[in-house]
């Protein structure tokens, strides 16, 4: 029988509730009828004096359940619960240890006095999930630490350390050693000295720094992260009720406006995504083999932009780690270009010098195959030539026993293809990492079907430790993202330009729609070079040349290839990124376009925004029901941590769930008879098509193949 979620029990005058709800303490309906049971005992017991709230665990609280925010919060609610703790007529103390996050922190805003311990960080990540603190926090959180600080606290939505709360005056202690018994002796002081309760509600607010003003420096500060965002607008209102009115009216319009916050389709997007971003390591018929020794020694060969960027992402992560590269002038410049990611992180603040030397220290060089012969996991990243990868796969085969992972980072070439040579093909994946390797989040797992499961599971293990967002992808051509961007998104930008809008036209659009860069300037950055070699492969595989994907070929045989030689679809001054349009370039779309017959006109950057945004969810369709992404909500994830599509939108199959794939579907039809479905681009994906006229999503879709 699963323990009891809250566990009551009398020591020394002190009556202890242990939440005890694995994996993280989620508030889940149960805790609260726990907690208010608990708490009644507590109450009811003549000889107990203070209370402990405590969890069980690796951590205290992750909050509220998220997963019941889809409906009305069953009894006893939280507001409840945390109301008549705060009424306590005995001190309630809160003990502190791992994160306390969301209704965890206040959960202890309602206790009277809180312990924590040294590593102990408390965090409202509300914002991130588009909503305010609903729980009281808006109201008591203010009482405790001042109205400026709490929305600091609020819209930056990152946890601070148990150092900072005590300046903050969030915790009344930090107890070192033993939690419990540091809890015990604090309430043994309180019993010791008379103390009463000190309910949060009973305290003011200090509003120094909470003016217009200070109100504006503070979302300033937090306004990269907030871009295009709405909710922190409602975490002001709340706290400027805090200021405004007295506890229980604060309280009531904390509570409405947490209730609309609940419904905004950015809330329910952000929601969408956190699940999703769980879901993807979630894979059918894989077994997590978390209970096998971590990976502790990597072998990456290629010590080019991708070798060294991932050779530093798994120093990083604390593995050992030989980067291989067969030319002396290639592993130069690779180090060299670690050397100074990691002086750069120093220099920004991100590490100290001494955690820089320890991560660097991890990384050593070989420019002999063998080294890999020892490692758990060997990652090729040469170039992307497929004779050379499969030589180097092949060798290492050879020299590796059957327990090891192999994989090759590539971003176009078939997995089946560079296995072939390999004695045991079955152990290799493809992982396809996006650049810079050691800052980028998302990493593409890919599987052909002679993978064996033991492989991916060691692949989604990796993925996991290098705190990566892994997503498992069939193997076909540019697997999920590059697939959806490369024949839906960018070919109908370039198909844009030709009709008639400016590069820099078509990047604002998608820009001001919520994409971290729009599709020209992502080119240049990138090399519009590699784009060339990517369309040549796909071409080269699907058998299809496509007439109007043409303008970024031309730039490249102009050597015109992006930042890297000062011009591609814009021009730069050296030794600056900034885009400037270029005439040159205009004259070359205009005179592509005649060549094709294309006449001109002016276009609107909402038609621009929404070819886009349908060409990708039409692609988006067909990688779906062609198997290459398990589910919709995996492609969200890949657009949202890969490809810059804004985060507030829950990446582009939940976009086309929330127009209506109804509606989708109608506009495809619409654009495909207006422009005579040229080159067969607007023809519906066959899922698509299906759901739409089924009144389905593309999320009904998803749960149906989980059920099953
Ligand atoms: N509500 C519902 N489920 C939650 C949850 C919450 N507040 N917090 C975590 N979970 C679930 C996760 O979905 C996951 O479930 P799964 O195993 O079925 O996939 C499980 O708890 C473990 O979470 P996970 O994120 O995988 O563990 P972690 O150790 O990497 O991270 C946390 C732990 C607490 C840091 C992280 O889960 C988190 O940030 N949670 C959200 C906290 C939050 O936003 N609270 C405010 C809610 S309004």
């Amino acid at each position: 029988m699963p323990p009891e979620p809250v566990q009551y029990r009398c020591r020394n005058r002190i009556g202890f509730l242990l939440i005890d709800n694995p994996p993280v303490n989620v508030l889940a309906a149960p805790v609260r009828t726990g907690l208010a049971r608990a708490l009644g005992a507590a109450l009811a017991d003549e000889s107990v004096r203070a209370i402990v709230i405590a969890c069980a665990g690796k951590t205290f609280s992750a909050g509220a359940d998220i997963g019941e925010f889809d409906g009305p919060m069953a009894e006893p609610t939280l507001q409840a619960v945390f109301a008549a703790i705060e009424a306590s007529n005995k001190p309630v103390v809160a003990a502190l240890h791992g994160l306390a996050l969301g209704g965890g922190v206040e959960l202890t805003l309602a206790c009277h006095y809180r312990v924590a311990t040294p590593e102990a960080k408390l965090g409202l990540p509300e914002i991130t999930l588009g909503l305010i603190p609903g729980a009281g926090g808006t109201q008591r959180l203010p009482r405790v630490i001042g109205a400026a600080a709490a929305l600091d606290m609020i819209v930056s939505g990152a946890p601070v350390d148990a150092k900072s709360a005590l300046n903050l005056g969030l915790v009344d202690v930090v107890v070192d050693g033993d939690l419990m018994l540091g809890a015990e002796r604090f309430c043994q002081q309180l019993i010791e000295q008379g103390a009463k309760p000190r309910p949060t509600g009973a305290r003011t607010v200090e509003v120094a720094g909470f003016d217009e003003a200070g109100i504006a420096g503070i979302l300033r500060k937090h306004s990269r992260a907030l871009k295009g965002r709405t909710t922190q607008q409602l975490v002001v209102e709340a706290l400027t009720a805090a200021t405004q009115s007295d506890f229980a009216a604060g309280l009531a319009i904390e509570r409405r406006i947490a209730d609309h916050s609940i419904t905004t389709p950015e809330s329910k997007a952000l929601r969408h995504l956190f699940f999703a971003e769980r879901q993807v390591s979630k894979v059918p018929g894989i077994v997590s083999d978390s209970t096998k020794a971590p990976i502790a020694r990597v072998a990456v060969i290629g010590a080019g932009t991708m070798g060294s960027g991932i050779a530093t992402a798994c120093a990083d992560a604390g593995m050992a780690v030989t980067l291989i590269d067969s030319h002396a002038g290639g592993m130069e410049c690779g180090l060299a270009l670690i050397a100074s990611n990691y002086e750069s992180s120093v220099a920004r603040g991100r590490l100290t010098h001494e955690e820089a030397a320890r991560r660097r220290g991890r990384i050593v060089d070989s420019l002999d195959l063998g080294a890999a012969a020892e490692a758990d996991v060997v990652i090729e990243s040469v170039f992307e030539d497929l004779a050379l990868k499969q030589s180097i796969l092949s060798k290492v085969a050879a020299l590796t026993p059957a327990s090891t992972l192999l994989a090759s980072n590539t971003s176009t070439l078939s997995i089946a293809e560079l296995s072939r040579p390999c004695r045991d093909p079955q152990r290799l994946v493809g992982l396809h990492f996006f650049s810079p390797a050691h800052v980028m989040k998302l990493l593409e797992i890919v599987r052909m079907p002679a993978t064996d499961p033991a492989a991916l599971g060691r692949a989604l293990t990796l993925a996991k430790q290098l705190k990566k967002v892994g997503v498992v992808a069939g193997d076909a051509f540019g697997f999920i993202g590059n697939k959806m961007m490369l024949d839906g998104y960018w070919r109908e930008a370039e198909l844009l330009m030709l009709e008639g809008a400016a590069p820099e036209q078509v990047d604002t659009a998608m820009e001001s729609f919520g994409f971290a860069m729009g599709p020209a300037r992502v080119n240049d950055l990138g090399g519009t070079d590699v784009g060339t070699k990517t369309r040549v492969e796909l071409f080269k595989r699907e058998r299809r040349p496509d007439p109007y994907f043409v303008i970024a070929d031309a730039l490249t045989a102009m050597n015109r290839l992006g930042q890297k030689t000062l011009a591609g679809f814009y021009r730069y001054q050296p030794g600056e990124r900034q885009a400037l349009p270029d005439d040159e370039v205009l004259s070359l779309i205009e005179k592509l376009a005649v060549d094709r017959g294309i006449a001109r006109r002016w276009i609107e950057s909402s038609e621009i925004v929404e070819r886009c945004l349908l060409q990708l969810i039409n692609v988006g369709a067909h990688v779906l029901e062609t198997g290459v992404a398990m589910r919709a909500a995996d492609i969200d994830v890949v657009w949202v941590h890969g490809y810059g599509f804004p985060r507030r939108l829950g990446g582009p199959m939940f976009h086309a769930d929330s127009l209506g794939l109804a509606h989708v579907l109608g506009r495809i039809e619409h654009y495909g008879a207006r422009m005579k479905n040229r080159n067969d681009y607007w023809r519906p994906a066959p899922l698509l098509e299906k759901l739409a006229q089924q009144g389905r999503s593309f999320a009904n879709w998803d749960s149906e193949r989980i059920a099953r």
